[in-house]
């Protein structure tokens, strides 16, 4: 009984962490990764993720932190963690969106 509590705590906890990131996704990242503004790498476009990956999640979150060329700062979420960021780049990474 126990068990199943906890377990269902989990689930609940970890889905509404999964909204705020993806609450975030819509008001930033999503403007430009959606449709590869600037050259923003598509979400969803495995290809186009696996060069930027091959780098390393730690050097990822470091690039969405300080920015890089067409993209501002902290990709314009500024209240984005680096837990938000690493969540937001494997979502925009693979192909289940
Ligand atoms: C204003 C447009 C814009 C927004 C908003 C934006 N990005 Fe980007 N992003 C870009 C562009 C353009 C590139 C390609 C930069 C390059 O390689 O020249 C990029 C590249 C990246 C990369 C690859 C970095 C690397 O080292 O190869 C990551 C990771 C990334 N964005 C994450 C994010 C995240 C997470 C968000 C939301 C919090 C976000 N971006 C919001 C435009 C944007």
């Amino acid at each position: 009984m126990t068990r199943l509590v906890l377990a269902a705590l989990f689930l609940v906890a970890s889905a509404s962490w999964a909204d705020s990131a993806m609450d975030k996704y819509d008001r930033t990242c999503r403007i430009c990764h959606a449709n590869g503004v600037g050259g923003a790498p598509k979400t969803g476009d495995v290809d186009a993720w696996r060069p930027r990956l091959e780098k390393g999640m730690e050097s990822l979150i470091r690039a969405s932190n300080r920015g890089l060329n067409g993209m501002p700062p902290k990709g314009m979420c500024y209240d984005c963690s680096d837990q938000d960021y690493e969540a937001l780049i494997s979502y925009m990474s693979t192909s289940a969106s």
